[in-house]
């Protein structure tokens, strides 16, 4: 069984459908990746799966029972991780507070799950007294994933982490994921436009292009850049 199951999936926003009929899933410990251009609808299926974005059919199923009827609070409760598009971490909040924003626990609890969560991001160890809103981009990326990870979830829906950053940190950001996949029992969908970043984590890509998902780019495909345009919609 699927960790996570999307079945025949629509969406729309307002009356505008945004994705039609899309089937995926992934397995426990799978790092999934979903490549698509801007506008294409990745934002807007992190979304769903979410329950931010109305729902017009089929069904998300998560360890084998449909979410659909669940509000976005009890999803997260149930283990799914969100680290959102622009990041959205609390700027007037330092970096110790952004991470125990959503800690279930006492404060040993908390200062026990930071602590270890910080072993994996050395760089927001030292600027655990800095404002959120004075780091830099990536070190706010890292941040975001960081709090995703303190809220212990079993999968983490990712939105365009190198999205707005500078290249140096897009190494870092790639490597403290495949530390943590490396190290604890993950699942991870990955939406992305970079490909060589989305590449080097996956395990299986799938393409989405104008709110459809129905195919997956072969592995050995993805290093060929005529070939994954020919996938993403692009035919010289
Ligand atoms: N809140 C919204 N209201 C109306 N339309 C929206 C909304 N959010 C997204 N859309 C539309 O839905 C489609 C898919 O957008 P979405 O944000 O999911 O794309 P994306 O693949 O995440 O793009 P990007 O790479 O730019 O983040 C686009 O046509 C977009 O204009
Ligand atoms: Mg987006």
């Amino acid at each position: 069984m699927p960790l996570l199951e999307v079945k025949g999936l629509s969406a729309a926003h307002g009356l505008v459908p945004a994705l039609h009929r899309v089937d995926f899933h992934v397995e426990q410990g799978e790092v999934v990746g979903v490549l698509g251009h801007n506008g294409m609808g990745k934002t807007t299926l992190m979304r769903a799966i979410m329950g931010f974005v109305k729902v017009t059919g089929g069904d998300i199923r998560f360890e084998g029972s449909s979410i659909l009827g669940l509000p976005v609070n009890a999803r997260a409760r149930l283990g799914i991780g969100h680290v959102p598009q622009g990041r959205e971490i609390f700027p007037n909040l330092s970096v110790e507070e952004n991470l125990q924003v959503g800690i279930v626990g006492g404060k040993a609890a908390m200062a026990g799950t930071v602590a270890e969560v910080l072993e994996l991001f050395p760089r927001l160890e030292r600027l655990l007294d800095r404002r959120g809103g004075a780091l830099s981009g990536g070190e706010q990326q890292l941040l975001a994933l960081a709090r995703c990870l303190c809220r212990k979830p079993n999968v983490m829906l990712l939105d365009e982490p190198t999205e707005g950053i500078q290249p140096s940190i897009i190494d870092e950001i790639s490597e403290t994921l495949s530390a943590l996949t490396r190290r604890q029992d993950i699942t991870i969908v990955l939406v992305e436009q970079n490909l060589e970043f989305i590449a080097g984590l996956c395990s299986r890509v799938y393409a989405i292009s104008n709110g459809i998902l129905d195919r997956q780019i072969p592995r050995e495909q993805l290093t060929d850049s005529r070939a994954v345009s020919e996938f993403m919609g692009f035919v010289t």
